[in-house]
């Protein structure tokens, strides 16, 4: 079995011991590295003054961790630059957001470079490299100029955009190009994949030819030929823990936060919202949509809560400060409205809470509110699903531009946009009956018990595994 060594903008280093208190992801890489041996290299999420060092090393059993700090010019260039300024909103489809530098891209090539430098001289030959995300499109480029010729593959946990968004970037082309030195290119979604066929179709004047579904488990996957090289391409829906999850909020309904909240609710019913507190979340939307409720059905004065919670992220760039801001003066405003000496109606939090916690919140919750204006996957609602009671289930409220919602098409779908049909789907939920709320989670158990992370993470690297190398 080949070593595996996945690459990441961040390194999550998952104590022994301690995995119920890592996200889903960080510990479905860790136990892939753990069975086939491997490294996991990246930022260690420092920032230094001076250059950057060699990598620290950690060892865990199989698993070697190999972390970099980056100096503050770095820092700022790639990560809240080119990744979180450029990319970030431009994937998102908020070209109104999406800031272009040649400064900024130029540091985004030049940590790519330097990352893989660091790593090259870690690497064995038969290694399968899986890189992560959107910070990091341009390493495999980095390390084929090196000559490596190892099978790379690149998931992209963000949506990949219409071409017709994709092209405002000045270096498209380029971006494209250094995503064609992947072996394999995963997406979230079959949307997203047909976005980067239909670039290479029409942008790149490549070839692109369906190969049908797979036998490792993804489905309708692609072949590329363009800028030389052939890719294939393929999407992959990320997933959750979802037996763990359920296990976890059937313990957590009990756990001291959760009665603490359900006191506090003195019998009310609670929408839950858990986001990073991101301009492509909508919650400006959502918190609209939860005015909209008690304005057009008032009988829920006083009767329901909403609970928005939203840890700070990314907090040096403008445009998340300006989300902040405007959150803050709308709950203000929503609260100063409708509150009562005795029921406050939006709890906002700008805070985070750990796995158990959330797990008993999301049980305890009627309605879980997901309405992103765009989303790669949002696992939030799948995590919200697994948590629920089955005896006596809760709703989920989904956006339609969530990733999630092509898979959980069982929970109520709204066009966030759409304020009053968000208020009519938040007001059907409230009173859906417990049959139909009983049906519609149980589709949505199926498809999340099939579809867990591990069969997530094996079909991408059996996908990957089974590439010839040096296509
Ligand atoms: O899902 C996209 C993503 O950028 C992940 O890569 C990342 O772990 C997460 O959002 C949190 O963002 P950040 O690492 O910028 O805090």
């Amino acid at each position: 079995m080949n070593r595996l060594v996945v690459v990441s903008n961040r390194v999550a280093l998952v104590e022994e011991g301690k995995q119920q208190q890592a996200g889903g992801l960080a510990v479905a890489i860790q136990e892939a590295l753990k069975s086939r041996g491997g490294i996991w290299f990246g930022w260690n999420g420092q920032t230094v003054d001076g250059p950057e060092g060699p990598p620290k090393i950690t060892q865990s059993g199989r698993l070697t961790y190999a972390t970099l700090a980056l100096n503050e010019r770095d820092h700022a260039e790639y990560y809240n630059g080119f990744a979180n300024s450029t990319l970030w909103p431009l994937f998102h489809y908020r070209l109104d957001l999406a800031s272009f530098s040649g400064r900024t891209y130029a540091g985004y090539q030049r940590v790519n470079s330097l990352f893989a430098g660091k790593l090259a001289p870690l690497l064995e030959p038969d290694d399968l490299i899986w890189v992560h995300d959107y910070h990091l499109i341009p390493f495999a480029e980095q390390l084929r100029n090196m000559g490596l010729p190892q099978r790379m593959g690149f998931y992209l946990h963000t949506p990949f955009p219409a071409p017709e968004i994709l092209v405002a970037l000045p270096a498209h082309e380029a971006l494209v190009r250094n995503l064609c030195a992947y072996d394999l290119v995963g997406f979230q979604t079959e949307s997203d994949l047909r976005c980067f066929a239909n670039y290479i179709r029409y942008e790149a004047r490549g070839e692109v030819t369906e190969l049908g579904s797979n036998s490792t488990g993804g489905t309708g996957a692609v072949r590329v030929r363009a800028f030389g090289r052939t890719v294939t391409a393929q999407a992959f829906p990320i997933s959750i823990e979802t037996e763990l999850l359920a296990g976890l909020a059937a313990q957590g309904a009990n756990s001291v936060q959760t009665q603490r909240l359900r006191d506090s609710l003195v019998g009310r019913a609670l929408i839950i919202g858990v986001d990073r507190l991101d301009y492509s979340k909508g919650l400006p939307q959502r918190f609209e949509a939860f005015q909209q409720l008690l304005d057009a059905y008032p009988a829920n004065r006083g009767q329901v809560s909403f609970m928005q919670i939203a840890p700070p992220s990314r907090a040096d760039v403008a445009e998340y400060q300006a989300i902040r801001r405007e959150l803050e003066g709308m709950a203000g405003h929503i609260n100063g409205r409708f509150a009562e000496f005795d029921w406050v109606p939006i709890r906002y939090l700008n805070k985070s809470f750990n796995r158990k916690a959330l797990a008993g919140f999301y049980r305890h919750a009627r309605i879980g509110l997901v309405t992103p204006l765009r989303d790669g996957m949002n696992l939030v609602a799948k995590e919200y699903v697994a948590c629920q009671n089955p005896e006596d289930p809760g709703v989920l409220v989904l956006s339609r531009f969530a990733g999630a919602a092509k898979e959980l098409d069982a929970a109520l779908i709204v066009n966030p946009y759409d304020i009053g049909a968000t208020a009519e789907n938040l007001q059907r939920g409230l009173t859906m009956p417990l049959a139909e709320r009983r049906e519609r989670y149980e589709a949505m158990m199926r498809v999340l018990r099939t579809n867990d992370i591990t069969h997530w993470r094996q079909a991408y690297v059996d996908t990957l595994a089974a590439l010839e190398p040096e296509q």
